[in-house]
């Protein structure tokens, strides 16, 4: 296993592993031109997949992306697939819309949101918890079986944040009290918990099919992600960082990541994906191109999480996922 963390661009880990990605079909959430997804969508286009499914919920915003794929690699087939990831039928209905996609290699869930100001969805969920993980939950489900027909070395990756160090599923109140308690930070780092923790419990399960399952910290980005935040926020994150290291739930202590670009931050969903020396690590989280478990507090590791977890993923999707 690579187990040293680095900071890589994606091009570095491409010239490693690009030809497993020749022919195939590769679905992508969360796209836009300036996002980590714009920018994994058009690498990846240069290692001759045959399909790239580009997911947002406007058109317009996967435009300008396949633009540059078609420049870069004109032999790069790309479809666009409008999904809502606040809208458990439009998830439903996007997955509708690729019934005649018979296979897909690389299931790769990056889209999400930041400390938006408190809302629920149309299914009465919060919704960073919403679009940031009960949404992949569904899709990872009703989409599983085109990965398992893609075969072996098949990978579901799903999108984290550091912010899961600081996270956890607050299972008694996950909407806080419809948000009378709402910390817009707490509430991202129970949706980046809850990811984490469903990758690990999705890993154990397809681990003897020898499909990969992980989840990523992709670092830190400037992207469409911090349009929530203050306009300070850059400062004050300069601030927390002169302060010296965070510490997690457990009182473990960390750092915050530094600023990359969004090649850096799409080059360890790419590990995830593709990179061998990790295939016998399936339900990990990844941080810097590495297998990072150990960066992981004991509410996430906590088996009895993942359980409960998956039990009230259910229950809200209304979708049994037995593996
Ligand atoms: N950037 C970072 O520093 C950083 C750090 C840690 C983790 N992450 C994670 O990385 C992922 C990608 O973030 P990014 O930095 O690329 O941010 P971004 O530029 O804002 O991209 C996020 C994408 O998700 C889409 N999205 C948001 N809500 C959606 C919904 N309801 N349905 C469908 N798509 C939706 C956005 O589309 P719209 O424009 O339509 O909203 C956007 O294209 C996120 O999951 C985030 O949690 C990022």
């Amino acid at each position: 296993m690579s187990g040293k963390q680095q900071i890589l661009r994606s091009e570095v880990i491409l010239e490693k592993y690009a030809k497993s990605l020749a022919g195939k079909t590769i679905l992508i959430t969360g796209i836009s031109n300036d996002s980590i997804a714009g920018e994994l969508a058009v690498q990846l286009a240069t290692a001759n997949p045959k399909l790239l499914i580009l997911s947002a919920r406007a058109e317009s915003k996967v435009t300008g992306v396949t633009e540059k794929i078609k420049s870069i690699n004109p032999n790069v087939a790309t479809r666009y697939l409008n999904m809502d990831l606040s809208d458990l039928a439009a998830v439903r209905r996007a997955v509708d819309d690729i019934a005649d996609v018979p296979t897909i290699d690389h299931l790769v869930c990056v889209a999400g949101v930041m400390t938006p100001p408190y809302g629920k969805t149309k299914d009465g969920i919060e919704q960073q918890l919403a679009v940031n993980y009960l949404a992949n939950f569904l899709l990872i489900k009703l989409l599983l079986p085109k990965v398992q027909a893609a075969g072996p070395s098949s990978s579901v990756v799903v999108m984290a944040s550091s912010a899961v160090r600081v996270g956890k599923m607050n299972f008694d109140d996950y909407n806080f009290s419809d948000g009378a308690t709402y910390d817009p930070m707490a509430a991202y780092g129970q949706s980046n918990a809850a990811r984490v923790m469903f990758i690990k419990k999705l890993g154990e399960k397809l681990k003897a099919q020898q499909i990969r399952a992980f989840s990523v910290d992709p670092g830190a980005v400037m992207t469409g992600l911090q349009r929530y935040c203050p306009p300070e926020f850059e400062q004050q994150v300069a601030e927390w960082k002169k302060a010296g290291p965070m510490v997690d739930m457990d009182g473990n202590s960390f750092e915050i990541p530094p600023w990359t670009t969004t090649s850096e931050g799409a080059a360890t969903v790419i590990t995830g994906m593709i990179d061998p020396t990790i295939a016998g690590y399936s339900g990990s989280f990844l941080n810097q191109n590495a297998v990072a478990d150990n960066e992981l507090h004991s509410h996430i590791t906590d088996e009895g999480n993942w359980k409960q977890l998956w039990d009230l993923s259910e229950k809200l999707t209304q979708e049994k996922f037995t593996l």
